[in-house]
């Protein structure tokens, strides 16, 4: 589908051209300095969460469960934090390792596992000639920093309205065993949005892996983050998986860094038994015990899973009118240009926008010209590498309401100028 602007003959396309660059002058005219660049929750969301630092004072008793939190023991981490992260994400708590205040943490070291021991004593990726993980794009950056820091050749497979391209995902496991991981954010994917669908969860179910180290690196980062009291259904993937007695397949994961504090709160790996106990190999020479006391402070705010949905149906109303305002600001700004799409997520914590080929990293660098930092264009790609430089990562979360009517107001202006300039270029 053509933009607006390459339909229009050449001196109509010069004159809107000029209106646009006047626009964008405008804008850069302000002075602005806005970031809509990381994910990051808004002090207004974070304090909500202040009255976890209270739970706990030197008065208060430190032991759960016949667990002194407040001294080594407990490696998998206290009893109550894994019954509570394995209510949140809908599985057995002895299958549940809560350790660190990351989860991009225990992906890594689960990357370095596999790199140094093997994964249930398969050969050390260290030792294998070329190690791949698909990677769907567009995705989030920092799982395939993880693969690319370790040497691990990363393969993007295209993302769809129902999660990874799965046609492509099962041609590539069950063909090549050098394809040993691949990363999911199963639930409001970072950045589309997107849920996988049922059908999506049971394909990776039922995936027959070349490789027999061959894991799902399932981040379920999302797991309790809607906007709306009707949340997106994702199927659980270890129910399926035990449906068909073959559980050793996925790694999920998933912390209260947007829940509660970013980077201070508790993280957790489920999986299989045996891979549970192949996990402890690394993870129980790694560490004597994890941060126990972190975990206390949360399970005593958290009475469970239905105290953790009403905490975030508070950070909800904070995050709701920016997410409806982006969709509002684009859909005012460029409806009907055939210039852009972006999505319109129920949930998480960003919109992928894709305006036209060859036009991401120049809007990118157009707005931060006017004042606003959006994510890398490219970011969302393996090695940065969008091939038809269309898509931009939006953030929306941490800026004011005033503050990303304002981003927002730069995209639009510097996408349609962008557009105008390729429109005309192409003709030149
Ligand atoms: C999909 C996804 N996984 C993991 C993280 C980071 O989580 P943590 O703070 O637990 O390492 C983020 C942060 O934006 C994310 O978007």
């Amino acid at each position: 589908m053509p933009t607006c602007y390459e339909t229009m003959d050449d001196a109509a396309l010069a004159r809107e051209t000029e209106r646009l660059q006047a626009d964008v002058d405008a804008l850069a005219a302000q002075g602005l300095t806005l970031d809509m660049a990381r994910g990051k929750p808004s002090p207004a969301q974070v304090d909500l969460s202040r009255p976890v630092l209270d739970v706990l004072t030197s008065e208060s008793s430190l032991t759960d469960d016949g667990v002194d939190a407040a001294n080594y023991g407990a490696p998998d981490g206290l009893p109550s934090a894994r019954r509570l992260m394995a209510e949140v994400l809908e599985v057995d708590p002895a299958h549940v390792i809560v350790a660190g205040s990351s989860s991009l943490n225990l992906m890594y070291d689960l990357v370095g596992h596999a790199f140094t021991r093997g994964v249930r004593g398969a050969t050390p990726w260290s030792e294998l000639g070329e190690v791949k993980f698909l990677c769907p794009a567009p995705g989030y950056d920092r799982h395939f920093a993880v693969t690319e820091h370790f040497g691990v050749t990363n393969v993007p497979v295209p993302m769809t309205e129902t999660g990874p391209d799965m046609d492509l995902v099962e041609r590539l496991v069950e063909t090549d065993p050098t394809v040993k991981g691949i990363w999911c954010v199963p639930k409001y994917q970072n950045p589309t949005g997107v849920t996988f669908s049922d059908e999506t969860v049971r394909r990776f179910a039922g995936l027959r892996p070349a490789a027999e180290d061959f894991r799902i690196y399932w981040d379920n980062a999302y797991v309790v983050h809607g906007l709306y009291d009707q949340d997106d259904e994702l199927l659980n993937i270890f129910d399926v998986l035990a449906e068909t007695g073959r559980e050793d397949l996925v790694y999920e994961f998933a912390s209260t860094s947007k829940v509660t504090f970013p980077g201070s709160g508790i993280a957790c790996v489920a999986a299989s038994p045996k891979d549970l106990d192949d996990i402890r190999l690394s993870s129980n020479i790694q560490r004597v015990c994890s941060d126990k006391i972190t975990q206390l402070m949360h399970v005593r705010y958290f009475s469970g899973r239905e105290a953790v949905v009403d905490h975030m149906a508070l950070m909800a109303e904070v995050l709701r009118p920016k997410f409806e305002l982006v969709e509002q600001k684009l859909t005012d700004g460029l409806a009907g240009l055939d210039v852009a799409t972006w999505t319109n997520p129920r949930g998480g914590y960003f919109v992928s926008f894709d305006g036209p080929d060859g036009s991401a990293k120049r809007i990118v660098a157009m707005c931060r010209e006017v004042g606003v930092t959006l994510t890398g264009a490219g970011a969302t790609w393996p090695y940065g590498d969008d091939p038809r430089d269309s898509n931009i990562r939006i953030a929306p979360s941490y800026p004011t309401l005033e503050e990303l009517g304002q981003a927002l107001d730069v995209l639009v202006a510097c996408t349609k100028l962008v557009a105008g300039q390729l429109a005309a270029e192409a003709r030149a």
